[in-house]
């Protein structure tokens, strides 16, 4: 697929991208964080979810949804997925950003992440709640055991909970029995656990379930907010990238599936009336 980029020179709007409508939770919290910029969302509707997908198909996925954004004036792109970020975003950033333009810039919601657990745990004891893809790339391991060796962690695969919030299921009596079961599988496997990462950007939807399941003394880590105040922290650390976007404020909503039924839900999920429009990768 050849791509014609605008010119670096023009400034675009910060470009957001999940397989659904998870990236909606982080999206929130950046505008709320960041309000004067302009944002464009991508949802790859069609295909996800992307957790139950092989390494080469989320990078190829990701990569073209990568491409579409720069395509459509994005300089930044947060890829508010951690599947995309777990298995795609360090090829992305080492081997097809050199090729593609090297002042464009992709970042992920995991470091943010990591960063904020060790100030947060006092057991030393954390679990991972996330997609199937994420707990088998061992990416929040990895990334832990470099920023704090002590930490011990344990990754709790959650295969149903992105199709339940997919499929408008999170709020349904029968999504307590796969959050429940998840829930205890994990704190069975490690008791110690002092702190939950939900490292996934749909799992904020199904929250009052996973609380309801969860002791009250265990802290639920969402993302959002850390992905906001480290975006605030990264634009302020380069100007250069910061002069690259936008300032209307606004948010366009793009999904590579029905328009209007994505459309509505974000509406509820953003509490603002939008309209989304369909795109082809
Ligand atoms: N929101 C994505 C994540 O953070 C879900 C991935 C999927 O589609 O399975 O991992």
């Amino acid at each position: 697929m050849t791509v014609h980029l605008p010119q670096t020179g023009e400034a675009g709007p910060i470009g957001v991208f999940d397989s659904g409508y998870g990236g909606l939770t982080v999206l929130r919290e950046i505008r709320r964080t960041l309000p004067q910029y302009d944002y464009l969302y991508l949802g790859d509707n069609a295909r996800a979810p992307y957790g139950t997908h092989s390494f080469e198909v989320v990078y190829e996925f990701t990569l073209q949804a990568v491409r579409y954004l720069f395509g459509q004036g994005c300089h930044l792109v947060i890829l508010a997925c951690n599947t995309a970020s777990a298995k795609a975003l360090r090829t992305i950033q080492q081997v097809d950003l050199p090729k593609l333009d090297s002042k464009r810039r992709v970042l992920g919601v995991i470091r943010p992440t990591v960063e904020v657990v060790g100030d947060i745990s006092t057991t030393r004891h954390v679990g991972i709640m996330a997609t199937p893809g994420t707990i088998r790339s061992n990416t929040y391991e990895l990334e832990i055991a470099k920023l704090w060796p002590d930490i011990q962690v344990t990754g709790e695969p959650c295969p149903m909970w992105v199709p339940l919030v997919e499929n408008d299921e999170h709020n349904s009596p029968g999504a307590d029995y796969f959050v429940r079961k998840r829930t205890e599988s994990l704190l069975q496997r490690d008791p110690l656990i002092d702190s939950i990462i939900l490292g996934c950007t749909h799992y904020p939807m199904l929250l009052g379930k996973i609380r309801k399941y969860i002791p009250e003394d265990i802290h639920i880590i969402e993302q959002g907010n850390y992905v906001a105040q480290s975006l605030k922290g990264y634009l302020a650390r380069h100007p250069d990238m910061e002069k690259c976007i936008t300032t209307e404020g606004t948010a366009r909503f793009l999904t590579t599936e029905q328009a209007d039924l994505f459309g509505e839900k974000a509406s509820i999920f953003m509490g603002e009336s939008l309209v989304a429009e369909r795109v082809k990768l």
